[in-house]
């Protein structure tokens, strides 16, 4: 979405926040260290084999890895393991198993520093979305991409230790009707779930079925494109 809006619009501030450092410190890294940074991807990409995998993986989880290299590692992650997914058990330990893909790209130089130079100026930070309200300004256009509602038992939450509940659906509501008294414009993605539809259009807000490409999901069956909400206030 940043990526986006970024070269359709060159709004003059933009905050990218997430509570995953790992996560911010890759943006940080391709904002401010692309050639650094692709240097070590380059050495991921060389080293790419099942056992150097999980060698890489104990180390990142008993932080082992720090600064560029962790960065790298990360990346390194999201393209090698399978179904390019971040999932963390109960310590907040990375637990997705090896890929096994074929000649698979772990990096590309070009989209990299094009993400840096789109990224240049951007204020990217961890943050929980809670403390992003004191922020908020008239008019200033607000995405939220959350954890994925909790659907079906099996649906993917597990992006953080603390896993997204129906507490935290609940928490993410009243946070967004906050923004929005403060006059911010709400752009939320989420499950197609009735529960969402109904809590948000009960408040008066727009609901957009979208469909989606997705590949997060335990059945085979459910990947490939299926429908989301979008939910806005304009
Ligand atoms: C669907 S993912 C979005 C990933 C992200 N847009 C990206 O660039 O990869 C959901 C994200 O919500 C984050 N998250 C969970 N709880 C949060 C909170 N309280 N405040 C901010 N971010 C949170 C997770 O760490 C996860 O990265």
């Amino acid at each position: 979405m940043f990526f986006y809006i970024k070269q359709k619009y060159d709004p003059k501030y933009s905050m990218l926040s997430d509570v995953n450092g790992d996560l911010i410190e890759a943006f940080i890294a391709v904002r401010d260290k692309p050639r650094e940074l692709i240097e070590k991807l380059e050495y991921f990409n060389e080293k790419n084999s099942e056992g150097f995998y999980y060698k890489i993986r104990e180390k990142f989880n008993q932080n082992r890895i720090t600064g560029i290299m962790r960065v790298a590692a990360f990346i390194y992650f999201t393209k090698a393991c399978f179904n390019g997914v971040y999932r963390v058990n109960k310590k907040g330990e990375f637990n997705v198993p090896y890929g096994y893909y074929k000649n698979r790209e772990i990096y590309n130089k070009e989209e990299i520093m094009f993400a840096s130079q789109l990224l240049q100026g951007a204020d990217i930070r961890v943050k929980d979305y809670n403390e992003i309200l004191q922020h908020v300004k008239k008019n200033n256009l607000i995405y939220l991409d959350p954890c994925y509602d909790p659907l079906k038992r099996t649906s993917f939450v597990h992006y953080t230790k603390d896993r997204f509940s129906i507490q935290d659906r609940t928490k993410l509501y009243e946070f967004i009707i906050k923004a929005r008294s403060k006059g911010g414009m709400i752009i939320l993605s989420n499950n197609d779930i009735v529960d969402v539809k109904n809590l948000y259009s009960a408040k008066g807000f727009n609901i957009n079925v979208v469909e989606a490409a997705r590949c997060v999901n335990v059945d085979p069956c459910g990947r490939g494109r299926i429908k989301e909400l979008l939910i806005t206030n304009y």
